[in-house]
């Protein structure tokens, strides 16, 4: 009997150090998840201003082919001078798709926000519209190539 209750209270005893082992090793665990959240918070912090560069070489690779953003000239594309403001279909001399120019006509003017769900699937937002491009998966891309392209598709002060 002496014996079954010694068990029972070394049982204990070890019930409690594995509870003391599980607990200091939650709180280790806890360590990196805070300081990948402190990461995350200074990722997104970042991502509050454009990288310019970035955003450059988004247009170079993915947009340039087809589009002008600082000289008044239409390739595939319209120019893009003057974007921020312009009503969607209106480029003087460019053939557009109907569906485009309705959307225009419907009230779609170019800003960060409309530019950026246009960019994510052209296809979603113009479901006729003649842009043969995919889109824009990441959001960091559409950021940095939006703040970019706000720079430079500013028309000169005249
Ligand atoms: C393969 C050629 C091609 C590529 C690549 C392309 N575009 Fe276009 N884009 C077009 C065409 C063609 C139109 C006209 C669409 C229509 O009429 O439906 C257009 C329309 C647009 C419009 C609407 C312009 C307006 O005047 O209403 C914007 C903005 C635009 N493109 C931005 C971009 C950006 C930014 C990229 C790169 C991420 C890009 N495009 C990639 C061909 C292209």
């Amino acid at each position: 009997m002496a014996d079954a209750a010694l068990t029972g209270k070394s049982e204990k005893r070890y019930q409690m150090g594995k509870m003391i082992v599980a607990v200091i090793a939650l709180m280790l665990a806890a360590v990196p998840l805070a300081a990948q959240a402190a990461e995350a918070d200074k990722e997104k912090a970042q991502v509050t201003e454009a990288d310019l560069k970035k955003g450059e070489k988004v247009f170079k690779r993915k947009c340039r082919q087809c589009h002008n953003a600082d000289k008044e000239k239409k390739k595939i594309g319209p120019h893009l001078v003057g974007l921020f403001g312009r009503k969607a279909g209106t480029v003087d001399g460019f053939r557009y798709s109907s569906a485009m120019k309705a959307k225009g006509e419907e009230g779609l003017v170019w800003d960060a926000e409309t530019l950026d769900e246009y960019l994510t699937r052209p296809k979603k937002m113009v479901p006729k519209g003649k842009m043969m491009f995919p889109g824009l998966k990441k959001e960091a891309d559409r950021f940095n190539l939006i703040g970019y392209l706000e720079k430079v598709t500013k028309k000169p002060a005249e």
